[in-house]
């Protein structure tokens, strides 16, 4: 491609250490697409034919044809998908073909063919979140009435529904899209026109080129187009936060499939057993998941390290940026929808949830917020609760088991009605603030829920 200036060939080992068709070959489609738009610009400013034109876009579509069924050959001489594609078609069209590098640098190229790849996955990432947040959203309505303790420092704290555990992460994945939606904005402006760094003589409609490309937007400034790498950044920050809240949820199914906890069975299709030890069923989905997690993070930091020293405008250095997010985007992907596959058909084992409910300390505060109602400062209340607490685990009586003369040696505002406060049922039906699991409420975001998963991931 740049044979005028070069005496010699490239060593091998620079071509070797320098390719990127091993891994850039699968934008195959977007720069082929990004072609055919380039090629009716250049026809509209008169540089090719009609006639010309029309052999390009027949040569692309044969090119697609053969890397679709496995006959093009790449060549690692020809460094990337750009060069492999732009080469067999002059090889099968000649002239028109040696004319589509026109006002166009692999610059603007690369940076086009990435961004069409990114809006395209954004969508179908969308689409598999959406899928696992019905997948979890199945899981709570298969078990509308479980309840577990809800945890902080993996030390049981109060009781909550199992949907309302399950709704936390709908919320997460929720803001997740949210992110995805708000980073396609920066995707989807066109930067082709922009050349290898400064536009070119020959001036295209750009405008048209991303009305094909069906771009809202055009870059406005050639030097940031063809080194601007921020959306990627953003990208791969967004699929680091979807690892981190799979990882989160992996981390609370690991536990939950323990016989310490043994709040859920998942299902043989989605557990795997060890070669040694006969009885086991292992959570390896979840792990796996958690361990991938790392990666979406390295991808992430790897980018920005790769960013941060570049100079304007385009630098090889940019060419490491593939990696990192076909990685991402690959890993994220399979995670979402294995997660889908194994959370629509997890079982809630209700015999368990139930037995770690009704440790009676669950209700400890609800105890402490009846002495505030009956006048004891909340403070005063904490101390009281706390008594009565060490006390209980001391004379090894549970709450229940406490005669209103034992309550009312800790506190004389304790009445005859103390009782009715330590029961799971009534704890939950108070809890009923905004965002609070009473069941009501719980109820209320799980149709809310079904109505805006019904309306679709919106990308
Ligand atoms: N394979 C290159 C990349 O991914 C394409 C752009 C090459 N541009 C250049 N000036 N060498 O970044």
């Amino acid at each position: 491609m740049w044979k005028g200036r070069f005496q010699t060939e490239t060593s091998n080992l620079v071509q070797r250490y320098g390719e990127s068709i091993s891994y850039d070959w699968r934008l195959y489609p977007y720069d082929i697409q990004g072609s055919m738009a380039h090629a009716a610009a250049l026809q509209a400013a008169g540089i090719l034919t009609k006639a010309e034109q029309r052999a390009i876009n027949r040569g692309l579509r044969d090119i697609q044809a053969e890397i679709e069924s496995g006959e093009f050959k790449f060549r690692m001489s020809l460094e990337d998908i750009h060069m492999n594609i732009e080469s067999a078609l002059t090889e099968k069209i000649g002239a028109p073909g040696a004319k589509l590098h026109t006002a166009r640098s692999r610059n603007d190229q690369v940076a086009l063919d990435v961004r069409l790849y990114c809006r395209a996955e954004v969508k179908k990432i969308a689409a598999s979140l959406n899928r696992l947040q019905s997948a979890l959203l199945t899981l709570a309505k298969n078990h509308p009435g479980a309840v577990v303790p809800g945890y902080t420092h993996l030390q049981r704290g109060q009781p909550v529904l199992f949907a309302h555990h399950l709704c936390a992460y709908l919320e997460m994945l929720d803001r997740d899209l949210e992110r995805l939606r708000d980073c396609q904005k920066r995707i989807n402006v066109m930067p082709l026109g922009s050349g290898a760094l400064a536009g070119s003589t020959i001036v295209l409609d750009r405008k048209l080129v991303a009305e094909m490309l069906d771009f809202p937007a055009v870059t406005q400034n050639s030097m940031d187009a063809i080194s601007d790498r921020d959306f990627i950044a953003e990208l791969l920050f967004v699929l680091a936060l979807v690892g981190t809240h799979l990882s989160r949820l992996s981390e609370d199914v690991i536990l939950w499939a323990s016989a310490e906890f043994g709040f859920i069975e998942l299902s043989d299709a989605h557990t795997t057993g060890s070669s040694l030890m006969p009885q086991k069923k292992n959570p390896d989905v979840a792990e796996i998941t958690r361990g991938k997690t790392g990666r979406l993070t390295g991808n992430l930091v790897s980018l920005l390290t790769t960013l941060k020293g570049l100079p304007m405008t385009y630098n090889r250095d940019l060419q490491e940026d593939k990696e990192p997010l076909f990685d991402s985007i690959d890993t994220i992907k399979l995670a979402l929808d294995v997660f889908a596959e194994m959370m629509a058909v997890a079982r809630v084992r209700t015999d368990r949830t139930r037995e770690a409910t009704s440790d009676p300390f669950l209700l400890a505060t609800d105890l402490a917020d009846y002495l505030v109602l009956k006048g004891v400062p909340f403070r005063q209340a904490h101390e009281v609760i706390g008594k009565l607490t060490a006390h209980s685990l001391e004379s090894g009586t549970p709450f229940p088991e406490m005669t209103l003369e034992d309550f009312r040696q800790f506190s004389d505002a304790f009445g005859a009605d103390v009782h009715q406060v330590l029961d799971v049922d009534t704890a939950l039906k108070a809890r009923k603030g905004i965002g609070a699991p009473s069941p009501t409420n719980v109820n209320r975001q799980l149709s809310r829920w079904e109505r805006r998963l019904k309306a679709g991931p919106g990308l």
